[in-house]
């Protein structure tokens, strides 16, 4: 019987296949846009090889753009970027039609961002992150601190339980509310709700904005999520 392999394997793997997926797209003046995450970290330390057959690259947190340089992997400010041919990142959940729930590591305001300004977005998960209906994993919500307490009222009349994540600051200097129990039925309509709320600055629900593919780890090898709408 063929061993099983672990999670941070398939994490390993599906970065993997991330590189070769962005070969392409590589070449003088190539800017790449890369995420936050354990996955990311693989994706980061794979494409720091190829290092001198891209320009430079725009990083989601500082986390990730302090790995990238550590590689000696120019990093650039987004405002900088005249184009982002690709943005890779991974996701806490993805569902059917590719909607994500992101911001497990708090960085999915950075993150939308970015994958909004590129030509292509590119999700990497591991088998474990795809799901029916988004939800379970709780819907990260950034929010101006002086709000947390607004926001979170405003949250639990949405029928869900909140929970702060308490002394964490994002990048951005903000707090994070983890919406919790609510089974997603429309993701679009959800992400605008949530975001409409005074003192939200972004949630982790990626709806509007979806990736062009999807990369997904598994004991069977590394598959596509296909086809996606667009
Ligand atoms: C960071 O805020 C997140 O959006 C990550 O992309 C997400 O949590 C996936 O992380 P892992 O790759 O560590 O599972």
């Amino acid at each position: 019987m063929t061993p099983r392999v672990d999670q941070a394997e398939l994490k390993r793997n599906v970065a993997l296949a991330a590189v070769d997926a962005v070969m392409p797209s590589l070449g003088a003046g190539a800017i790449i846009g890369v995420g936050t995450g354990s996955t990311t970290n693989h994706f980061i330390d794979a494409l720091a090889r190829l290092k001198d057959r891209f320009e430079a690259a725009v990083s989601s947190s500082i986390a990730s753009a302090e790995r990238l340089a550590a590689h000696g992997v120019r990093v650039i400010d987004l405002n900088d970027a005249e184009t982002i041919a690709v943005y890779v990142d991974g996701a806490d959940e993805v569902e059917p039609g590719g909607a994500l729930i992101k911001g497990g590591g708090g960085a999915h305001t950075r993150e939308k961002i970015v994958a909004a300004a590129a030509d292509r977005f590119i999700c990497v998960v591991d088998e474990s992150k795809v799901v029916d209906t988004l939800g379970a994993f709780g819907v990260p919500v950034e929010v101006v601190p002086m709000a947390r307490r607004s926001v979170a009222g405003r949250l639990r009349a949405l029928g869900g339980e909140v929970r702060e994540r308490a002394g964490f600051v994002t990048d951005n200097g903000n707090a994070i509310l983890d919406l919790h129990g609510l089974a997603i039925a429309d993701p679009d309509a959800l992400e605008a709700q949530i975001n409409n709320l005074a003192g939200v600055v972004e949630n982790g629900v990626f709806a509007v904005d979806r990736p062009d593919l999807v990369l997904v780890g598994s004991q069977q090898g590394v598959r596509e999520f296909a086809p996606l709408p667009e």
